[in-house]
């Protein structure tokens, strides 16, 4: 943690150079001010600061304390700041204005200084890892986003087929209480989930009619494709998995390796359901799309066999209830999301 900026505000003076002093014989280079203005002045001077401890009673000449207001600016001007705040007047209301204003931590004085030096180690990591974290969200949400256009673009049939199964799994993980987290990744996924199709010729991608077994074969190797298309997805093996398993089945005569029930986990059983609904409620260079009764009945029949009992179930009472609008259920909140970008939701 050498070479951490900090930017130390107290008006003790006494105690904000045994904070810098301390910080200073680890490696930090610290920027030690007084008073709320001159740290509101020293936060828009210096742009590459890591960390901001700040006593909360700083005078500010307003009814909101300094430290507050230092907090509530890091929260809106510079979110990837941690702020913790030190007090010598700890109360439940100073908590929730800490809380309120976004601050990392909160220590009370007297600071024992291996506390402090511990908090700030773990506030300073923790929002580098958001920060990275977000920068892999923004590229994957961008590439997550071309990918599937390169695809429509060889197989214009299959025009808006990963935003639907985005949509449709989504609801469908949202019926089965699937977690926010795995949502995310299975949204990932099912944008993902036929990128292998690049690989595959267009001839056969866009043959009307039956393919023979030969071209079924070339195919039938698009999972294992798009396995190998988003291996620098390396923090998101969940996502490589339900690619890589799109095409298996509950009763084990899918592929690529023939997985059995749940061996694919749930949301890889899900993106299974989503992708085989909106083959079949859209027109395909092959055939056209099937009646909600027409699916709802295969749903039934392949409940147990093709999907996950439970999930088939699920499906097949849906769609002959309701049609379509049975996956429009969700649909806003998935989109409210952030459109196109939904994939990551902000931290
Ligand atoms: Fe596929």
């Amino acid at each position: 943690m050498e070479g951490i900026r900090v930017l130390l505000v107290d008006d003790e003076e006494h105690l904000a150079r045994s904070i810098g002093n301390w910080f200073t014989s680890k490696g930090c280079k610290v920027h030690t001010v007084f008073d709320l203005e001159k740290a509101l002045s020293t936060l828009e001077a210096l742009p590459e600061l890591d960390l901001l401890i700040t006593d909360v009673y700083l005078q500010s000449g307003r009814p909101t304390p300094g430290g507050q207001i230092l907090a509530e600016y890091c929260a809106e001007n510079r979110p990837n700041l941690p702020v913790i705040l030190l007090t010598g007047k700890p109360s439940l209301d100073l908590a929730i204005a800490g809380i309120r204003s976004h601050a990392f931590d909160f220590l009370t004085k007297p600071v024992h200084l291996p506390v402090l030096w511990r908090r700030a180690q773990k506030a300073v990591t923790e929002m580098r890892l958001r920060a990275r974290l977000s920068e892999l969200e923004r590229d994957n949400s961008l590439l997550s986003a071309i990918l599937p256009n390169a695809i429509e673009a060889k197989d214009p049939t299959t025009r808006g087929h990963s935003d639907r199964v985005v949509r449709y799994a989504d609801t469908l993980a949202i019926k089965s209480g699937v977690g926010e987290e795995e949502r995310r990744d299975l949204r990932l996924a099912a944008q993902l989930h036929d990128v292998g199709k690049i690989g595959i010729p267009e001839s056969i991608l866009t043959k009307p009619g039956k393919l023979n077994q030969e071209e079924r074969l070339v195919i039938q190797q698009h999972p294992e494709i798009g396995f190998k298309i988003i291996e620098p997805l390396k923090d998101f093996p969940r996502v490589r998995d339900w690619v890589y398993q799109h095409h298996e089945r509950w009763d084990g005569r899918g592929y690529p390796q023939g997985l059995k029930g749940e061996e694919v986990a749930l949301p890889g059983r899900i993106l299974i359901l989503a992708e085989v609904f909106d083959a079949l409620a859209t027109t395909r260079s092959y055939k056209k799309p099937w009646s909600p009764e027409k699916i709802a009945d295969f749903f039934e029949q392949e409940a147990g066999h093709h999907f996950d009992p439970d999930l088939g179930k699920i499906v097949a009472e849906g769609v002959r209830s309701r049609g379509a609008a049975f996956f429009q259920e969700f649909s806003s909140e998935t989109e409210q999301a952030g459109g196109q970008t939904f994939l990551f939701p902000a931290l």
